[in-house]
């Protein structure tokens, strides 16, 4: 039977309320295929983060790996006094002791943990029934707040519990089971959509049918959780929060696995831009969003669709006559939110090499990048090198620089001398040269069915891996002829997806380096677990 819309459903708070943001790019994001992160590249996501504002910084999944564990403990130890940061556990004693050796030492912390609590899950994944749910639940939160609670500064644990799969679950055994949870001691209820099969009313109801039903609710914050499958992870957690749910839970671009999680940029632009609506308020240094996106983006290799919202390259672009038109005599006509409230810098001044150090230092700040000197002059020779081959230097350009310098990770080969050619009537050919991190150098030659192939063959033989393309895209960075090209891989690996990216004003050897990129990413790797799969 089709639902009716419920006739409470917009009541704006008389003042402004504030809401937590739960970023969750570290732990769930990551967990989307080909975004691993290594531990250097999660404290600088973390470190954006914090200059972002969020509230709470989920940082992994220690139990999953070794690398998940000091990821976490890093961030915590180095973020902790400014914000809070939590780590995820499955309700089994061994995760929630993991979880906590890796926030223990550090200042604001929270233990997330999980049990799923709908009968499709109950029956076919952990083959328990519902009393031993509620039971196992009620435990395992209590066991963590206990195990908080030993520490003599730590007055109220930090627990936050979740019934995964919660949309689907049956409202009455919801309802006991996050009544009884926040008995044991959790402090924050977060509600999943965990495969996105929620709609904005259904989800609503959810929420509101807690807020009346659940007896102690008012001991607990209320979260939510939303997956994007159907495309509605933003207007699900937007109806919750006009229900009454106080923390959002998000990523940076909506990562996250299969379509994603709910956009922390489209969320929370969503509550500014409507704050006559929803009267919430966030700690969001908004200006932030851009830079954040990009940042994030450069690092796990997934792509921003152009026309995303809020920080897709068309986002602010006004093409049709008549916008345009509009958008001169007042620029709220066709704007409701201005480009530089989300960081993005819309002017494109050019630069050249004769532009000097002061005036491209200006523009990296302008861009969003806090850079540390090293890492500055790396940059700033890469731009007199790309100044000499092409007059004008574009925002995009600096920006694409910036972000291969920024965020190299450090690499097993690095690629030494490249010579490839094609071409009618030849077969095409690449021949390479790559220096270990050892110090030694090693050279090989191939041919391939374009000298792309033939790169990629060669790679493969130096480095000793066999590795299959699943996509290969090439852009050009800005514009005109000499623009620099930029092309990005995902490659697959003993079943494993790995990202690489490569820069050049010569698409083939962008197209190596990229290549490069990908196959160091997954000698990196190697030995890392994969996540550990969720379930009891
Ligand atoms: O989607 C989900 O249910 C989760 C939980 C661990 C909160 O990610
Ligand atoms: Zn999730």
């Amino acid at each position: 039977m089709p639902q009716s819309p419920p006739a409470t459903r917009h009541q704006p708070p008389a003042n402004s309320q504030s809401i937590t943001i739960f970023d969750t790019t570290l732990r769930d994001g990551e967990q989307s295929p080909g975004c691993s992160m290594s531990i250097d590249e999660k404290m600088e996501v973390a470190r954006a983060l914090v200059e972002l504002g969020v509230d709470v910084i989920e940082a992994g999944f220690p139990i999953a790996s070794p690398g998940d564990f000091e990821a976490v403990r890093r961030i915590a130890r180095t973020y902790g006094e400014q914000t809070t940061i939590c780590g995820l556990a499955r309700c089994r004693v061994d995760d929630i002791d993991r979880a906590w050796d890796a926030l223990k030492d550090a200042q604001d912390v929270r233990v997330h943990v999980f049990l799923a609590t709908s009968a499709i899950h109950r029956e076919h994944k952990l083959k328990m029934a519902k009393e031993e749910i509620l039971r196992r639940s009620v435990e395992m939160v209590k066991y963590t707040a206990d195990k908080m609670a030993a520490r003599p500064d730590i007055t109220t644990p930090n627990v936050e519990f979740s019934p995964e799969d919660a949309a689907r679950t049956e409202l009455d055994f919801l309802c006991e089971v996050v009544e009884k949870t926040i008995e044991a001691g959790a402090t924050t209820v977060n509600i999943p959509d965990t495969v996105g099969y929620a709609t904005p009313n259904h989800f609503f109801n959810v929420i509101k049918t807690l807020k009346e039903k659940v007896s102690n609710i008012d001991r607990a914050v209320i979260s939510t959780h939303c997956h994007n499958d159907l495309g509605l992870a933003v207007a699900n957690s937007l109806a919750c929060v006009e229900a009454g749910a106080r923390q959002i839970e998000c990523t940076i671009n909506g990562l996250g696995e299969r379509a994603g999680n709910a956009a922390l940029e489209e969320l929370v632009m969503a509550l500014r831009t409507r704050h006559d609506y929803y009267g919430i308020d966030t700690n969001i240094n908004t200006e932030r969003l851009f830079p954040t996106s990009r940042l994030v983006s450069s690092i796990t290799g997934m792509k921003v669709q152009r026309n995303k919202a809020i920080v897709g390259q068309n986002a602010f672009a006004h093409e049709a006559g008549i916008h345009q038109h509009g958008m001169l005599q007042n620029s709220s006509t066709y704007e409701i939110m201005r480009p530089q409230d989300v960081g993005f810098v819309g002017t494109n001044l050019v630069l050249g090499k004769h532009s000097g150090r002061h005036a491209f230092r200006d523009r990296v700040v302008q861009l969003g990048y806090t850079l540390d000197e090293e890492i500055f002059q790396k940059v700033f020779d890469d731009f007199i090198a790309l100044a000499d081959k092409k007059k004008d230097v574009y925002d995009s350009d600096i920006a694409a620089l910036v972000e291969q310098r920024a965020h190299q990770a450090p690499a097993t080969w690095t690629m030494t001398t490249f010579h490839a050619f094609g071409g009618t009537g030849t077969i095409p050919t690449a021949t390479i040269a790559l220096t270990h991190e050892d110090g030694h150098t090693s050279q090989d030659a191939s041919t391939g069915d374009g000298p792309v192939d033939a790169a990629f063959h060669c790679l493969e033989r130096i480095v000793g891996i066999d590795a299959t393309l699943r996509e290969y895209n090439v852009r050009s960075v800005s514009s005109g002829k000499d623009a620099m090209g930029e092309v990005t891989v995902e490659i697959d690996c003993q079943g494993r997806t790995y990202h690489g990216k490569g820069l050049s004003t010569d698409i083939i050897e962008a197209s190596a380096l990229a290549y490069l990129q990908a196959l160091n990413k997954s000698l990196a790797s190697n030995g890392r677990e994969p996540h550990a799969a969720k379930g009891v």
